[in-house]
């Protein structure tokens, strides 16, 4: 059993730490003369220039990594994008033409709901790309093309290592749509690959550091609930961080984009109520900043992720957990990895199992 875990206490943190080598995994053999390559996806670049939708479609984890998505394939690409969990997309009436991109992200590539859009998409006449992490999967074989997300077997109930790896697969196909459309240049694209790999090494520099995140750890272990928020990209990483804590700590926790605290959740702040914000540097830094004031005012106790050198951040929070400087498209990466670590590391606190939690699944193969 330990053997099997590498030396690390659980599975979920020995897959925390396979990151990097996900993130470069994943991005190996991409570059090909010079040029973004995704041959799998076997769409001509013609076939690829007329999509003008794209529906993003996942459950779980992988619904969060689609949430990110969407930031990158209209902010690159200019094309409009949906976000939807495959239980509600199955079961209604999406709008669904022959140049409507259907992206089917899954780990385990067996997720019931997804494989019903999957099916149903493709009746409709959308093209489908399939977004797995297992070889030959349901979601694989049912997918006009496919890409793999190289995370490699992942045995923790909640998913860490898988998440990064979707992630980073649907970032290099956000860039590839704004390559094909012609809104991102063969040498931007090429800039902002490089950039990307760069992650694997920053997100290695987070996990040789851990101490900030178990102190913000131990600050909260108590609470009966946390509100994780964020604006812009920071939104899409609060709900993957909230998601976390509650899947393996048991304790309730939300995500909310933070200027929308002022209509309900500010109500639940009083003295100690952890707020965790994604507080990195990006267009919406201040307006982040503004928020976390109106929450500390109230009494919050304040865990804010923050970037690298940004002093003025601690009069705002408690507790502040520093990550390296990326650009705001590549703060999904390095932003949520801390993320998971606070989560496990509650939960260890409290005492559960943060492999296997309670009433969950690995992969839920039923409706
Ligand atoms: C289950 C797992 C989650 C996962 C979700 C979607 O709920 O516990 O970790 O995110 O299913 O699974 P999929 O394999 O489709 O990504």
């Amino acid at each position: 059993d330990v053997a099997e875990k590498g030396g690390y206490p659980d599975f979920m943190l020995k897959e925390i730490h396979e990151q990097p080598r996900v993130i470069r995994d994943t991005l190996a053999g991409r570059l090909v003369g010079g040029a973004l390559s995704i041959d799998e996806l076997d769409l001509t670049v013609e076939e690829l220039n007329l999509i003008d939708r794209v529906y993003v479609i996942a459950c779980g984890t992988s619904y969060h990594a689609g949430l990110i998505a969407k930031n990158l394939i209209e902010g690159w690409a200019r094309i409009p994008c949906e976000v939807e969990v495959a239980s509600e997309f199955r079961y209604r009436n999406p709008i669904i033409t022959p140049t409507t991109l259907v992206v089917a992200v899954s780990q385990s590539g067996e997720t019931a709901d997804t494989l019903a859009a999957i099916r149903d998409a493709r009746v409709k006449g959308a093209r489908v790309f399939g977004i797995t992490n297992v070889l030959g999967s349901p979601v694989a074989r049912e997918s006009d093309g496919v890409i793999y997300t190289k995370a490699n077997k992942e045995i923790a109930v909640a998913s860490t290592k898988s998440f990064l790896g979707q992630v980073v697969s649907l970032t290099l196909l956000a860039l590839l749509l704004a390559q094909v459309k012609g809104k991102l240049k063969t040498n931007q694209v090429r800039f902002l690959f490089r950039e990307l790999a760069d992650t694997a090494e920053q997100v290695e520099r987070i996990l040789s550091d851990t101490s900030a995140i178990k102190e913000a750890a131990r600050a909260c272990v108590d609470a009966k609930s946390a509100l994780f928020v964020g604006r812009g990209m920071g939104s899409a990483i609060a709900c993957e961080g909230a998601l976390k804590l509650k899947e393996i700590s048991y304790l309730h926790a939300e995500a909310y984009p933070a200027g929308e605290m002022k209509h309900g959740p500010i109500a639940l702040i009083d003295e100690g109520f952890p707020v965790i914000a994604v507080a990195t540097k990006s267009p919406v830094y201040d307006k982040v900043i503004s928020n976390l004031q109106e929450s500390r005012a109230r009494g919050a106790t304040v865990v804010a992720v923050a970037t690298e050198g940004d002093e003025e951040i601690r009069k705002y929070a408690d507790h502040v957990i520093y990550i390296p400087k990326v650009r705001d498209a590549f703060s999904a990466i390095t932003a949520s990895v801390p993320l998971q670590l606070f989560a496990r590391a509650i939960a260890v606190e409290r005492g559960c199992d943060v492999d296997q939690p309670r009433n969950l699944a690995k992969s839920v193969t039923v409706e």
